[in-house]
């Protein structure tokens, strides 16, 4: 793999999608690592990343100079290009100045930068500043705060910048990285879905051998193509299993029991346990209260289906964790071999199974990428984030079979008009929800209404961490307002929310 070594910002990982996008695997590893432990992986070559942290700073991270005696290409990106320039003899001076946000780099020379203008912007956010590239490097691009900009040894295959080439506002940071990884270091572009797909699915079937697995479905992205990679690779020893808990938006059910298995061929077992859940949801408006409630109850249903289906033996149990939460949780490579009970929140411990995890190095929009490679619909893999409990955490207020009605009904017109308007792709999610202890007074026909209002909580975001409120424009918001008021009966108002995370969350509840 190519190592993306984590200087501590929180860039490292989408260091690592851009390699990625480049068609070559990589990995992120904490810049704790030794440089035998580093070696020890045999990497293609290493992206040393930026970080907080000034080169002067006591205890500041630092680099090994052993690591450029590997012969491995190294590219240095902010933090890592001063890192790599104190190591190899350059200099890096406290300019006591910070140059932050957008700046002009001005190109003079260097392979790493064939083809590309002269003045181009890029992305820039440091304190100290290179002032003179280490002997045997040619400089090659400099900006106003920062003399030396970008260096390369093309002889040693060592390069660097001090720009963050992964972020989209340096629009040629993406060729340059591409260019050390291609040309520098000489790496094939072979990281296709379809390569990937064919990795995975014979990782699956090495691991799995001759077992049986099951895979809850949730109707999310992950547990989709996870459970069409083991399908693909073990075929019928794996059994999915559907918990319906009543909570589910419009269509959702059907998508998975008709959709997904059209299009996987996957052995589907649907528990039905919409009428426990509205009994035991029954009476609660605590928001935490209902998560516990659907956590132990979702367990529950999975754990009797697992019952029945455990006398023909069931060895693993598929998860669809995903590479952000292994980064995250500090875990490294390989598959995990834990009992389920450690991981998957509160499966009791009588089930040992082992996990399977066939997405645990993946990224998301590598996940998706994978999931049309296997043939699953565009519903299903192009899906945007849904809570585990559902449309519950929408509902303000206690959560009954008719408030569920009503807010099917609206979240479906607000989606269809969103789909409609071409919007999918700008949004990351749009919360719809239903105020259900509020009621206002409105005018419909001749006569007065004492209806519910309904908001609407479009989003910008990358990750979910933070967000930002979708600026959306006003004939869309128009249409899904006069839809859903003419169309759903118990609701006569649309209010828009316009508030980003932080302060809010996405969700209401
Ligand atoms: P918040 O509301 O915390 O949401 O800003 C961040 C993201 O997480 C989703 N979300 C959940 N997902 N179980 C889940 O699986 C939950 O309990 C849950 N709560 C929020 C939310 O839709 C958003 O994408």
């Amino acid at each position: 793999p190519v190592l993306v070594v984590d200087y501590g910002a929180q860039y490292a990982q989408l260091i690592a999608r851009r390699v990625r996008e480049a068609k070559v695997y990589s990995e992120v590893v904490p810049h704790t690592l030794g440089v035998a432990e580093i070696a020890a992986r045999r990497p293609a070559a290493i992206v040393l990343s930026g970080g907080p942290a000034s080169v002067y700073t006591a205890g500041a991270p630092t680099l090994d100079a052993r690591l450029f005696e590997l012969g491995v290409p190294v590219f240095g990106i902010c933090y890592g290009f001063q890192l790599i320039a104190q190591a190899l003899g350059g200099r890096v001076t406290q300019t006591g100045t910070r140059e932050y946000g957008r700046t002009g780099l001005t190109v003079v020379g260097g392979e790493l930068h064939d083809g590309l203008p002269d003045r181009q912007p890029v992305w820039m956010s440091h304190g100290d500043a290179v002032t003179a590239a280490p002997p045997g490097f040619t400089l090659t691009g400099t900006t106003a705060g920062a003399p030396v900009a970008a260096f390369e040894d093309r002889g040693r295959r060592i390069a660097g910048v001090q720009y963050h080439p992964e972020v989209l506002h340096s629009p040629h940071g993406q060729q340059v990285l591409s260019r050390f990884l291609h040309e520098f270091a000489g790496l094939p572009p072979v990281w296709t879905p379809a390569n990937i797909a064919e990795q995975l699915v014979g990782g699956v079937r090495d691991r799995i051998g001759a077992g049986r697995a099951i895979c809850g479905l949730s109707g999310g992205v992950d547990s989709a193509v996870a459970a069409a990679l083991v399908q693909r690779a073990i075929g019928d020893r794996l059994t999915c299993v559907f918990v319906d808990h009543g909570l589910l938006r419009q269509g959702e059910r059907e998508q998975v029991q008709q959709d997904f298995v059209a299009a996987t061929g996957a052995k589907l077992v649907t528990v039905d346990a919409v009428q426990t859940f509205v009994t035991e949801l029954a009476g609660v408006s605590d928001p935490e209260e209902k998560r516990k409630i659907i956590g132990r109850e979702f367990i529950r249903s999975f754990e009797s289906a697992v019952a029945d289906l455990a006398d023909g033996g069931v060895d693993f149990l598929v998860q669809g964790t995903l590479y952000p939460d292994v980064v995250e949780s500090g875990g490294g490579t390989g598959t995990a071999n834990i009992k389920s009970h450690h991981n998957v929140g509160g499966l009791p411990d009588d089930l040992e199974f082992q996990l399977v995890e066939p997405l645990r190095l993946l990224f998301k929009d590598e996940v998706r990428a994978v999931g049309r490679e296997l043939g699953l619909p565009e519903e299903i893999v192009g899906r945007q984030p849904f809570p585990g409990p559902g449309l519950a955490i929408r509902i303000v207020g206690e959560v009954t079979p008719d408030r569920l009605a009503t807010l099917r009904r609206a979240d479906a017109i607000a989606r269809e008009e969103l789909t409609a308007a071409g919007l999918d792709q700008q949004i990351w999610q749009c919360p719809v929800v239903l105020l259900a202890d509020v009621r206002s007074v409105g005018v419909q026909g001749d006569g007065r209404t004492y209806g519910h209002p309904i908001v609407l909580r479009p989003v910008s975001s990358e990750d979910a961490m933070t967000a930002d409120w979708s600026r959306l424009p006003y004939d869309v918001l128009e249409r899904i307002s006069t839809r859903i008021t003419n169309e759903v009966a118990e609701v006569n108002r649309v209010v828009l929310d316009v508030t980003s995370k932080p302060p809010g969350t996405i969700e209401w509840e």
